[in-house]
């Protein structure tokens, strides 16, 4: 039942105020206490972090990486599952490896888990499904609450992935001593305001639908961001490959002029992906340089950041105010209905992509 939407996607999508406000509610109690199932875990016993995932559920460990690394100062390692496993890796002691996978069959994932046990201390999951192989054979599954999902190209399960690990990353930042109380409330804060930023987000969708008709005639799409919107960048040029069949790389914005500048010029559409953080003047000026070179800027960030760099930009995407921690969740949305609006005006398969199927089990 698509609940009154054209595609399974599209409900999903609108779905993430609801499911988001859901998994919190699971892991948080009124106090903000953060309360997981057993067997417990304390990150002040652990020294390292082994992320290891496909896909989407792989950009999912890139961003949390940032939370990890700059929240809990606990050193993090991420790697697609596919190399993960034949690179047999030394996995030092005092780790935690940590798998993340909507439907918890991914073949490569779950060999990758098959290598860590008895290796790494711990062996912990993310699943949407909890009678999934990988939930089974963890010591720790931490279910995202999502509900189905059925869309080929994951969305709901992906910010309710970020979402489970942003609250993981603050209790390791607890344990180990890392934050104080009144920063561990004042980013619980922020995440309690997430669902009804993500509703005034939704309500953008007839705009970005207005963009992805422009969209939809580029042959070549780059996306970039700095920071936790860098492997948000990542994710929106996914969607946008997956469903549109669009060509799309994503690129860190510093990175830009050690290669990728290059293909620039009046064809190409650059996604900017730029709330107004500490890093924004940084993507701002290298977003510049993009347009110096005739690139056409889809510009997403906020109300100031807009009225700050907008000017002579192709296009842009309004968001919500939002703390520089959730934002990657957040702009999540803009990411998925750009990517959304741009399959529906070129007329492809939404939910049944081409070639892909939604869950991969094997390699
Ligand atoms: O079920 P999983 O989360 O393990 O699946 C991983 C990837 O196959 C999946 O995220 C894939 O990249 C999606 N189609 C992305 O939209």
């Amino acid at each position: 039942d698509k609940g009154g939407h054209k595609h399974f996607m599209a409900k999903e999508i609108a779905e993430q105020p609801t499911v988001i406000a859901e998994a919190i509610g699971h892991y948080l109690s009124k106090s903000g206490e953060i309360r997981l199932p057993d067997p417990q875990i304390d990150f002040a016993n652990v020294d390292r972090i082994t992320m290891v995932a496909c896909g989407t559920a792989f950009l999912a460990c890139l961003t949390a990486k940032y939370w990890f690394e700059q929240i809990a100062r606990l050193p993090v390692e991420v790697d697609v599952a596919s190399e993960f496993r034949y690179r047999e890796p030394p996995i030092p002691a005092r780790s935690v490896a940590l798998f993340v996978s909507q439907s918890g069959e991914t073949a490569d994932t779950l060999a990758a888990l098959r290598y860590c046990e008895g290796k790494a201390d711990k062996i912990m999951s993310v699943i949407n499904v909890p009678e999934s192989s990988i939930a089974r054979e963890s010591d720790l599954a931490l279910p995202i609450h999502a509900g189905v999902e059925i869309g080929v190209a994951s969305t709901k399960a992906f910010t309710c992935q970020l979402t489970v690990l942003f609250l993981l990353a603050l209790k390791a930042a607890a344990d180990r001593g890392e934050i104080t109380e009144e920063a561990r409330q004042d980013h619980l804060a922020q995440l309690r305001r997430l669902p009804a930023l993500m509703a005034e987000a939704l309500d953008q969708s007839d705009a970005i639908a207005m963009t992805a008709r422009k969209l939809s005639n580029a042959r070549d799409v780059l996306f970039l961001g700095r920071g936790p919107l860098y492997p948000l960048a990542h994710e929106g040029a996914l969607k946008l490959k997956e469903i549109s069949y669009i060509h799309a790389e994503a690129y860190a914005s510093g990175e830009l002029k050690h290669g990728p500048i290059a293909l620039i010029d009046e064809n190409v559409p650059v996604v900017v992906m730029a709330p107004r953080d500490a890093l924004f003047d940084k993507t701002v000026s290298n977003m510049q340089e993009v347009m110096a070179r005739k690139g056409k800027v889809i510009l997403i960030s906020d109300r100031e950041g807009l009225s700050e760099a907008g000017e002579g930009v192709w296009d842009t995407i309004e968001m919500p105010d939002v703390s520089d921690a959730v934002a990657p969740i957040l702009y999540a949305i803009p990411a998925q209905l750009l990517a959304y609006h741009t399959a529906v005006a070129k007329g492809t398969d939404v939910d049944q992509p081409r070639n892909l199927a939604k869950s991969v089990t094997v390699e």
